[in-house]
């Protein structure tokens, strides 16, 4: 199994409390915000640095500044929406696309209905969804993306089954998964257990 846990131990604090049922709409998104912020810096941490000469007050020196690959913020909707925010106060520059997927209550397969993403050029692309279940939406969203040219892809979740990470390893061995915790395992219903719900209503405060 090919997968990033971030066990930092700010963003299992913050987690364990997202987990509770008790938490409010109001916490879950603050904390959802502050947990993806803190896995940007790792899901970030191999991007390419370049040398600048720079003039301090005191003298001339040379610092690093970032080439000129830029980033894309992709989140599945909706609960994707929730980790846009806290990568954007890490990467105010990022770019944002917009991925819709629904499942296809028949087949069960996930259907696009919405793929907007801005330009791909010397771009690398990471893709947001809390939960990553089955792998089944993850696996259609990167392909949505390599179907349009896009070479660097990362996908970042917070909560991940074994059996999603498993699908999504299998179908895109080139994408680096990233998640604070990897969870027991999917009930009956799709949930991941013990896993925090359904994050879209708990960011979003329906049901
Ligand atoms: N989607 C969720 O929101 N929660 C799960 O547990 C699984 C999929």
């Amino acid at each position: 199994m090919q997968v990033n846990i971030i066990d930092h131990p700010l963003i299992q604090h913050k987690l364990t409390i997202m987990r509770k049922k008790e938490t409010s709409s109001a916490d879950f998104r603050k904390l959802l915000e502050e947990i993806t912020m803190l896995m940007g810096y790792e899901a970030t941490r191999d991007l390419p640095l370049e040398d600048v000469e720079i003039e301090t007050p005191i003298q001339k020196t040379v610092g690093k500044r970032l080439t000129g690959k830029k980033i894309a913020i992709v989140p599945v909707l909706r609960a994707g929406f929730g980790m846009v925010q806290g990568l954007l106060d890490l990467i105010p520059s990022a770019r944002i696309g917009v991925i819709g997927l629904y499942r296809d209550p028949e087949t069960l397969k996930p259907v696009e209905y919405y793929c907007k993403l801005p330009n791909i050029e010397n771009r690398s692309f990471i893709i947001v969804d809390p939960m990553l279940a089955t792998g089944g939406s993850s696996v259609a969203a990167i392909q949505m993306l390599k179907d349009r040219g896009v070479k660097d892809i990362r996908l970042m979740c917070l909560v991940a089954a074994p059996e999603g990470v498993d699908t999504v390893n299998k179908a895109h061995p080139d994408v680096k998964i990233y998640t604070a915790a990897v969870d027991e395992c999917l009930n009956e219903h799709g949930y991941i257990v013990p896993g925090l719900g359904d994050a879209g209503d708990r960011i979003f405060g329906t049901k």
